[in-house]
């Protein structure tokens, strides 16, 4: 009995010193480190139906007829049947860009001659918005052609009729028509009237509201959920994607650049990379590419981060490697590209910018040489790269691979070996469950102050082994907040970091957890982005110590916290995780700046069930809220919480 009362007793009293008031000590006038201006941003890929049937708002799936099936995504029909009224035609060396066209004849008996796009798992119609139709034809004869949006039982919800002037050689026809109705899976239908033959090639399909109301643009809802976050940086485009399934699968920026029908298309490499979510319709038609990302980056005052294949296709696929005496067109690309960018319009790359509307340079500052590659290969062709890349244009910064995980021998060696080499920024990766995010939050402390610095460019906390929509709950990203607060404590160390992947189709999704689920409608912001937004808007300036005692708070009694000083609005913040179930009280005590007698505002996430989540279906269920607060008293930091305080100084 009494070994009972002691050890309630012990629990109770243990329960009690948990719960006692704590003081955070934030030492405003000693500031240990200048925050990166661009500290948080996004890492764009196109995976999971990111950009074709993602952020790029082309309805039409296989417009030009590319695809290995010619006429996938398309539905030829006819009556009464005719054979040869639909044949694909290859024109070869005449455009070896976009080779294929399709080639219709009707004929007076046919009652009916119709093509119908299913669009990217359906297609997101919105009543009473205007749709823009265009496609590329060749033919003497005079057609009409009836387009149409129809729902997903195939009624019509919304038409036009048009008539183009018969045309010898390719020519564009464009005509709009309004939608009647909303419609998650609509679909595109057209109907070729009277009999004669023509060639279709880029039949195409856009809403009005793209991003910035540009024609053939973004879908704005998504980059609105970019523009939000204000990011520091956008890096594009990717991830795996630049190093392809093999090198003839790589990205090539030189081949996304210019007329879009001339934008050779190729295999997205998600298509194939997991047979369980294998997408046989996934291709990048680039028609985004890298114009539209350096485009996209001005639009929302982020500095644009492209990141180029470095002469290595990804190490888990083929791992193809260009030999060494050939890697020349690899780096010259480099060098172009900086020109692109930055160039003047009298260069011959910068003058191809100028053509395509942008004759200011991008003021390009950061270049990626390589995604998630390792070994001495790589280190072999990042010198290369290294050495013209510097000698040419000595400010441009590189970032480099240290490879797919953040430690072990082959982190270690990469890590050390591109010290060694001077490397501007080292690209870190950590996709890893949420304790090892709490766990290392003190990762940075111990890094060298001086040298290369961090970018800890693909994080992510996997909270759950099956992946899949949904799977991004509020441990994961309560976690991530308590990591985050590790970087900023480093901010000397760590000068960039970003969430990834960044966009996930519900229905054509290949990775999870991702930042932001979308389907042909809606979107939401994961618990995951409603932290980095939150910490992207509240990174301050000046980071200054936050302690309790003499320590960094890096998880004592799960509690983590971070301080810093907006320069410009003349504030402190002070950044404070609980990831426990309990309640502390806590004591702020400002020292060395004098605080305004105006309250503060505490910006609060917190939920009390960890496996909460936002989804499309509940976009709003984990949300910070915001309260005043007063510096005098204490705070109550709730459970599960993450927690920003701004308190405005004299
Ligand atoms: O973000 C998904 C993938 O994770 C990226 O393409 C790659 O860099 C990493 O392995």
């Amino acid at each position: 009995m009494k070994k009972n009362l002691f050890i309630a007793l012990t629990v109770a009293l243990t329960g009690l010193q948990a719960m006692a008031q704590k003081t955070i000590t934030v030492k405003a006038d000693k500031p240990i480190a200048d925050m990166s201006p661009i500290m948080y941003g996004v890492f764009f890929e196109d995976i999971n139906f990111g950009a074709d049937g993602g952020i790029y708002a082309e309805l039409i799936k296989n417009r030009s007829f590319e695809f290995f099936k010619p006429l996938m995504g398309w539905k030829a029909e006819q009556q009464p049947f005719i054979e040869g009224t639909f044949t694909i035609e290859n024109r070869g060396v005449q455009h070896t860009a976009n080779p294929r066209f399709l080639r219709v004849k009707t004929n007076a008996q046919q009652s009916l001659v119709s093509l119908t796009n299913e669009g990217f798992r359906g297609m997101g119609i919105k009543q009473g918005l205007r749709y823009d139709c265009s496609f590329l034809y060749r033919g003497k004869d005079k057609l009409t052609y009836e387009i149409s949006l129809l729902n997903a039982e195939g009624k019509t919800i919304g038409s036009t009729t048009f008539t183009p002037e018969p045309s010898a050689d390719w020519k564009k026809a464009t005509a709009s028509l309004r939608s009647t109705a909303t419609e998650a899976k609509g679909k595109f239908k057209i109907v070729i009237k009277g009999a004669g033959q023509v060639d279709l090639d880029m039949i195409s399909l856009f809403p009005e509201d793209t991003w910035k109301g540009r024609p053939g643009g973004m879908r704005a809802d998504m980059i609105q959920m970019l523009a939000d976050m204000k990011p520091g940086f956008i890096r594009f485009p990717g991830g795996c994607i630049v190093e392809g399934y093999d090198l003839t699968n790589r990205y090539q920026w030189k081949r996304t650049i210019g007329p879009i029908e001339d934008r050779q298309l190729i295999m997205n490499r998600w298509n194939i990379e997991f047979p369980n979510r294998a997408a046989p319709d996934y291709f990048q038609t680039f028609g985004l590419g890298f114009f539209e990302y350096f485009q996209l980056s001005e639009d929302v005052g982020a500095e644009p981060l492209p990141i180029l294949n470095c002469g290595m296709a990804c190490q888990f696929n083929s791992a193809e490697l260009v030999p060494m005496e050939q890697i020349d067109p690899y780096v010259q690309d480099a060098l172009d590209l900086i020109e692109f960018a930055n160039g003047p319009i009298s260069s011959t790359w910068g003058a191809k910018r100028a053509q395509m509307g942008h004759p200011t340079p991008f003021n390009l500052k950061f270049i990626g040489v390589g995604n998630e590659n390792w070994g001495p290969q790589y280190l072999e062709r990042l010198a290369a790269f290294q050495q013209a890349i510097k000698s040419t244009y000595p400010n441009i910064n590189i970032v480099a691979s240290s490879g797919t995980d953040p430690n072990g021998e082959r982190f270690d060696y990469l890590n050390a070996a591109l010290r060694k080499m001077n490397i501007e920024l080292i690209d870190e990766h950590y996709y890893r469950k949420p304790e090892w995010f709490q766990e290392n939050a003190k990762r940075y402390d111990n890094y060298p102050r001086t040298g290369s610095k961090v970018f800890a460019g693909e994080y992510a906390a996997h909270p759950d082994k099956t992946t899949g929509p949904n799977k991004n709950n509020w441990f994961g990203a309560l976690s991530e907040a308590a990591f985050l607060t590790g970087l900023e404590r480093n901010a000397d160390v760590v000068r960039m970091a970003s969430y990834a992947p960044l966009f996930a189709h519900v229905d054509g999704w290949q990775w999870a957890p991702d930042l932001i689920w979308v389907d042909n409608l809606s979107v939401a912001g994961t618990t995951d982005y409603q932290i980095q937004k939150l910490f992207s808007l509240n990174k301050g300036h000046k980071v200054v110590p936050a302690l309790i005692g003499t320590e960094a708070i890096a998880g004592q009694d799960s509690l983590y916290a971070t301080a810093a000083i907006d320069t410009a609005k003349k504030e402190l913040i002070v950044k404070i995780v609980n990831t426990a179930s309990s309640a502390p009280s806590i004591k702020l005590q400002i020292d060395g700046v004098k605080t305004s007698a105006v309250k503060g505002t505490a910006t609060v996430m917190q939920h009390q069930e960890l496996t909460a989540m936002n989804s499309i279906d509940a976009p709003n269920k984990v949300l910070p809220s915001q309260h005043a607060f007063d510096k005098q008293s204490v705070y109550t930091v709730l459970p599960y919480s993450v927690n920003i305080l701004r308190i405005p100084l004299k």
